[in-house]
């Protein structure tokens, strides 16, 4: 009988122990998962492009990705018509800064320093120097990427005011 007993004992015993150990183990297990659902701090950053233009020169073009897209950025030089519905000020000189991807099927455009314009290989599109479409069939603009101002440093994937004035522009 007492031995019924102590063994009675036991096994609630191993029972209430065996059901706190599978409770942490829970909860263990669900902070585990919490931590795999959570973005690396590579994924976080992976939204955003920061690009030095200091050192970018008058009618240059600089190439970029960002978020897998290609990005051109293009100091204006002399003789580049201005354009204050789309061009970025920094520091007084004017930027054209579009997401390198034609609007009307896709394909990347080239930059033709000699001629000042975009043209799209696949069917003849051309933008001019601030991305507008002129020629063919792409139906609008190159798109101007989320951006933000830091200096000389250009932030893609953040909004910025001068951002959003453009975007208000339309
Ligand atoms: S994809 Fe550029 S003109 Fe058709």
């Amino acid at each position: 009988m007492e031995y019924n007993a102590k063994r009675r004992g036991f096994i609630k015993g191993a029972g209430a122990a065996l059901g706190v150990a599978a409770a942490a183990g829970g909860v263990v297990a669900l902070y585990g998962m919490k931590r795999a659902w959570e973005p690396l701090p590579s994924v976080k950053a992976a939204g955003i492009t920061e690009v030095e233009l200091g050192a970018l020169k008058t009618g240059e073009l600089m190439r970029t990705v960002f978020r897998g897209k290609p990005v051109f950025i293009l100091k204006k030089g002399e003789g580049m018509p201005l354009n204050d519905r789309r061009d970025v000020v920094i520091n007084g000189e004017s930027y054209t800064i579009v997401v390198a991807i034609c609007t009307h099927l896709g394909c990347i455009p080239a930059w033709n320093a000699s001629l000042g314009l975009f043209r799209c290989a696949c069917h003849g599109g051309e933008f001019d120097v601030s991305g507008v479409n002129t020629f063919g069939p792409p139906p609008k603009p190159l798109e101007i990427p989320p951006f933000r101002i830091d200096g000389t440093k250009l932030v893609l994937g953040e909004e910025g005011d001068e951002y959003k004035r453009l975007a208000s522009l339309g």
